[in-house]
């Protein structure tokens, strides 16, 4: 089979995977036959998990916003995924060209994509690393050429913590993150969680997700304040992603309870 001229090498079009089968979910390109068949099924089990990523995009875009109205102008995103409409780079530089990006994914066509559109920007990079080892990704000189730690930084960390499972110790990660940055820095992010009346929807999409290479797990807004323990929770602290800070000039969102999103504050 002939690859897109952008697919990077020794990428495996045999199964699916989860940044690309998002890219599909949200209208992009980047993906193989493999992830949109691996997309319809997931929407046949459960037809709202479309609604699920564009709500969960509006909130990353909403967070960053708001991230750099309080003055914030580097930016950690971690799980970043395939770059779509409104990718952080773009908001925050649209802001201050000076601002600076990393984008840290899992996934080759992730990374190479999100190196192909940002040549020629000097603020913002994309490298290929694994939340799993975030000590890793903290060294990284990619990452310290662009990120002073002694300054406020906005760890972004969206709908990437469900496919970290608990044996990987999601709210380790999420300290050690926030321990390496100066007080005033900010963690953001989103979560899959339960819903009662979805409980057999959920399930289907989880049990798909379990032929990925990526599993995914629900958690409940305790758990992810667990993860959060010992930072600053912004108003109106963990609520369904539409609930966070809606923007007043957009139409408003249907409720998304499948979602959580938080932004915290390193005091
Ligand atoms: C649903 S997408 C979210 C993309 C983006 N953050 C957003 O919210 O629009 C999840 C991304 O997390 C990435 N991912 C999953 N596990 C990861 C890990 N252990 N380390 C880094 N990235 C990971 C996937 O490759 C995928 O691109």
């Amino acid at each position: 089979m002939s690859l897109p001229e952008w697919a990077p090498d020794g990428v495996d079009v045999t199964v699916p995977n989860a940044a690309r089968v998002y890219d599909y979910g949200l209208g992009g390109y980047h993906n193989f036959a493999v992830d949109r068949e691996f997309a319809e099924q997931l929407i046949a089990a459960w037809p709202g998990i479309l609604q699920v990523a564009h709500t969960n995009r509006a909130f990353l875009g909403r967070a960053v916003r708001w991230l750099a109205g309080q003055g914030i102008r580097q930016f950690l995103d971690i799980g970043s995924g395939i770059p779509t409409r409104g990718n952080v780079h773009e908001v925050v530089q649209a802001i201050d060209p000076a601002a600076t990006v990393v984008y840290v994914d899992v996934d080759d066509v992730a990374v190479s994509h999100g190196r192909a559109i940002l040549a020629g920007n000097r603020n913002a990079t994309a490298i290929g690393g694994d939340l799993r080892r975030v000590e890793g990704i903290l060294a990284d000189e990619r990452v310290r050429a662009l990120i002073d730690f002694d300054q406020p930084v906005a760890v972004l960390l969206v709908a990437v913590l469900h496919f970290i499972t608990d044996e990987d110790d999601p709210a380790r990660l999420v300290r050690t993150l926030s321990a390496a940055c100066a007080p005033g820095s900010f963690v953001a992010l989103s979560h899959f969680t339960a819903v009662d009346d979805l409980g057999s929807e959920h399930e289907q999409v989880t049990k798909l997700y379990d032929r990925t290479p990526t599993s995914v797990r629900t958690r409940d807004a305790g758990q992810v304040a667990a993860m959060l323990d010992g930072l600053e929770l912004v108003e109106p602290g963990i609520v369904p992603v539409t609930s966070w800070h809606p923007d007043p000039a957009e139409p408003a969102e249907h409720e998304q309870r499948s979602v959580l999103g938080a932004v915290a504050r390193r005091p």
